[in-house]
Order: structure tokens, then sequence, then C-alpha cells
């Protein structure tokens, strides 16, 4: 498949995904979101790739959804169409983890699309914003659900209800940002986070992730125990044996992702 509005290459083990529609500040329309929902499959199903990390520009991560496409939008249009968020969810179900490099502008979808990922490292540019109230419509993929969960209810209300924006500092220390770093070096942190993840075993990457997303979708106890039926699956991989043997022999593990 040949893409127009993201451009996406291999870098070692990431898979890196570029927003690429500068003359909207990658606003994002369907073809975008099909585009980086093939791209996310294709990097899932290869082998050689442990983590996906995705980046816009340096002015905007992503401006939102496009403005221009929604403005003559009807509710018959945006409902039967499944306007954006057809595709929308494949970032949170990819099962390998994705990781947000996010400079200048990432608001409304742009926001919401950072939060499905999961690590968002921010460069010291970086707004986020749910300004959606100042066209009339209310955040539509998860910014009044990822945001309070991520940041709490009173940001969330805050920057949805105002569309204020937040910078790096106040979305690090809200706990909606892991890291802050240069601009320019955004995209080699993710990268470095992927080669870190590199040196551990893909299936327990994977595990993790999926046991992180459950606390956000279920009771203290579900979750735990999902987590203890993880930990204990985890006993049957190759790469457990590898692991500890490695620290009791005082050696670095070579993991084979089994
Ligand atoms: C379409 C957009 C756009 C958008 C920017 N552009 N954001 N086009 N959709 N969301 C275009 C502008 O029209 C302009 O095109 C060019 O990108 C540069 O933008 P400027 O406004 O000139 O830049 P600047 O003055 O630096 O302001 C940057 C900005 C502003 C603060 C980010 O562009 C802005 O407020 N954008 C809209 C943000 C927004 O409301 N997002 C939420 C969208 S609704 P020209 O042709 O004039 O150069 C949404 C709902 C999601 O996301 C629902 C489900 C996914």
């Amino acid at each position: 498949m040949a893409y127009s509005a993201i451009v996406v290459e291999k870098r070692g083990p990431a898979g890196l995904v570029r927003l690429n529609r500068p003359e909207a500040l990658n606003a994002l329309n369907d073809t975008l979101v099909d585009e980086l929902g093939h791209a996310l499959a294709g990097f899932e199903a290869d082998d050689a790739i442990v983590a996906i990390v995705l980046t816009g520009s340096e002015k905007a991560f992503a401006a939102g959804a496009d403005i221009a496409a929604m403005a003559t939008m009807s509710w018959m249009d945006a409902y039967r169409g499944d306007y954006i968020t057809r595709n929308w969810e494949r970032v949170k179900t990819c099962r390998k983890p994705v990781i947000a490099a996010v400079s200048g502008f990432a608001l409304g979808g742009g926001c919401e699309l950072a939060m499905m990922c999961d690590i968002i490292v921010a460069g010291e540019s970086a707004k986020f914003g749910q300004p959606e109230v100042r066209l009339g419509i209310p955040p539509g993929a998860g910014g009044t659900q990822r945001l309070p969960r991520a940041a709490g209810k009173a940001k969330a209300m805050d920057l949805c209800l105002t569309a204020r924006f937040m910078d790096a500092a106040e979305a690090e220390r809200v706990g909606l940002v892991s890291r802050i770093v240069a601009d320019e070096r955004v995209v080699d942190e993710a990268l470095a986070i992927v080669d870190t993840m590199a040196g551990y075993s893909l299936p327990v990457l994977m595990m993790i992730k999926e046991s992180v997303n459950r606390a956000f979708e279920t009771t203290l106890t579900e979750g735990l125990l999902f987590e203890r039926r993880s930990f204990h699956a985890a006993f049957g991989l190759e790469d457990q044996k590898e692991g500890m043997n490695a620290f009791l022999e005082k050696r670095k593990a070579d993991f084979r992702h089994r």
C-alpha cells in the first residue's frame, strides 16, 4: 500500500510512523487514520519489530481532525461513516508498545491519538489540548475518557471546557507525559526507548502492555488476577529461564522472544 498521509520506515527494532500532512499541521482524516492502521498491522506482524514510534513534525504532532473536511458534514455522514473512529482503535489494539514522540501541537484528535499510545515523550514545545468546544463540538475520540484517566478529572474538565492548552511541563507534572526532551531529540529519545525494550523479551513486553491497559478497564481484584495469570504464564517462556539463569550466571540475558 502506498501511503499519502504518513511516512513509514524501519529503524532497527523500531517501526517509525511519521504523520505527514504539513499543509494542515497533520490534521487527521480518514485516509491518514486508515494508513496508520495499515502500517501498525504491518509492524505488528513483523517479527523484527519490537515497538512502534509515532511522530509528527516539529511544529505539530497533529492539530486535530481536519476541520475543513468536517465543516459541512451532516450527522448522517458522521454517524454512518463512523467518522475517523472506524479504524481509530487500531492504535489501542496494537499488541506491541506504541510510543508517541510529540513536538508542537497535539490538539483534539491529535491529543487523543497521543493518549492512545503507551508512552508519550514530549519535546519542550509540546502543547496538549482538547479545543473542540471552540468549534461547537465535544471531544469525540477519547478526550473526555482518556484525559481524566491520564491526568485526573480537574485537568480534563479544565482543558475540555475551556480549550486551554497544556504545555509539556504541565503535561509531565500531571502524568500525561513520561519524559520531556529538547524538540530535536524527541524521536531519538523514543527510538532509544525501543532499543531498551529490544533487549527484553517481546512476549513479556506484550504481557506488560496488556496488563497495564487492563488497569483502566476493570476492577482492582480482576486486574490483579489478570496480572497474576500473566506472571504465572511467563514461567512457560524460554525467556524466563534465560533471564533468571543470566542473572545467576552474572551475564547479560540473550532473549529469544519465546
Ligand atoms: C484543518 C488545520 C487544522 C485542522 C491547522 N490547520 N489545524 N486544517 N484542520 N485541525 C491548518 C490551518 O488552517 C492553516 O492552513 C495551517 O494548518 C497552519 O495553521 P495556522 O492556524 O495558520 O497556524 P498557527 O497560527 O500556528 O496556529 C496553530 C493552531 C491552529 C493553534 C494549531 O491551527 C489551530 O487552532 N488549529 C485547530 C486546532 C483544533 O481546533 N483542533 C481540534 C479539531 S476537532 P492554511 O491553509 O491557512 O495555511 C477534532 C475532533 C476530533 O480534533 C474528533 C475525532 C478524531
